[in-house]
């Protein structure tokens, strides 16, 4: 007689014998998962972090650009501005993907290198106008099978919150640009303010960033409130701090937290495996994702 699977939904979506998925409560996700799919689109809504999620890491061996990647390498800033932005990545990325420092030491430098840069890009005064050559003329990418992503929920109404520490600008122009910026997409992160000729000369409300993702605009507007009935929540990221953007959401019934595990696999992967119930490694692909999305046509 044949067996029966104890996890049918992660063995039909393929998730149990991948290499690269990690799963730490197999039959916790598997619950979760199958709820999911039963209830349906009417009762889901995805949050997606940005950069480095919904984009891709690294296209044939070169890294991609994130938001703030797409004007630190853009021809159209001023050499002073590439260079330096340059070597404030170089000394706060590697704070922030520190395995070793807890979240509360890090904020500190990240409030550092936000100011840092939001000074720089204030001094060059960007004009609004630049941002569409910006972005199509870096290297930033979506991530294999975002776009189909997009246009399934589109299709099937699912609100999508896109939620960035990025910049909000370039990041709306790179869903511009890749045509997938629908109206059941909202996109909350740092938005420039402008002055009358459409120069950047500052930034609206206050900073998000990478560690305050629970904490910031959407969480006091009612955008969740008016999502009432979808208590059901896929939600991307990549980073740890990724994982507290569906705290505003009211009675959650199934949050499915699916974690991008880009860098430093090895020293990250237990914590990510904590935080996320589907870890993906080294995944450029939102395959996992489009799977599920599948199983509940
Ligand atoms: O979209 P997401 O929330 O991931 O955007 C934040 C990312 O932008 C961070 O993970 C960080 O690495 C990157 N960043 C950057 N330059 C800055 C600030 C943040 O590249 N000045």
């Amino acid at each position: 007689p044949e067996t029966v699977p104890m996890y049918p939904t992660l063995e039909k979506l393929g998730l149990l014998n991948a290499a690269h998925v990690r799963i730490k409560d197999l039959a916790r996700v598997e619950e979760l998962v199958s709820s999911l799919v039963s209830s349906g689109f009417s009762k889901l809504q995805v949050i997606a972090d940005f950069d480095r999620t919904m984009t891709r890491v690294s296209y044939f061996g070169k890294l991609c650009d994130t938001c703030h990647g797409i004007m630190d390498n853009s021809s159209l800033m001023p050499a002073f501005y590439r260079e330096e932005a340059n070597k404030l990545l170089a000394k706060y990325y590697p704070i922030e993907i520190d395995p070793k420092m807890s979240e509360e030491e890090k904020i500190p430098y990240m409030i550092e290198w936000y100011n840092q840069i939001h000074e720089l890009i204030i001094k060059c005064k960007v004009s609004q106008k630049s941002l569409e050559e910006m972005v199509s003329s870096s290297n930033a990418r979506l991530r294999d099978g975002t776009r189909d992503l997009c246009k399934k929920l589109h299709e099937y109404g699912v609100p999508v919150l896109v939620f960035s520490a990025g910049m909000g600008d370039i990041l709306e122009q790179v869903l511009r640009h890749f045509d997938v910026y629908t109206d059941n997409l909202k996109v909350v992160s740092n938005f420039f303010k402008y002055d009358e000729e459409g120069i950047v000369v500052g930034f609206e409300g206050d900073l998000i960033h990478m560690f305050n993702k629970n904490e910031n605009a959407i969480h006091s507007s009612d955008y969740f409130d008016k999502l009432t009935g979808r208590n059901n929540v896929i939600l991307l990221g990549d980073s740890l701090g990724d994982i507290k953007m569906a705290v505003g959401v009211p009675q959650p019934s199934n949050v499915l937290k699916i974690g991008f595990l880009n860098d430093k696999v090895e020293e990250r992967l237990e914590a990510y495996m904590d935080g996320f119930d589907i870890v993906l490694i080294d995944d450029q692909t939102m395959d996992v994702v489009n799977s599920v999305v599948r199983l509940m046509e």
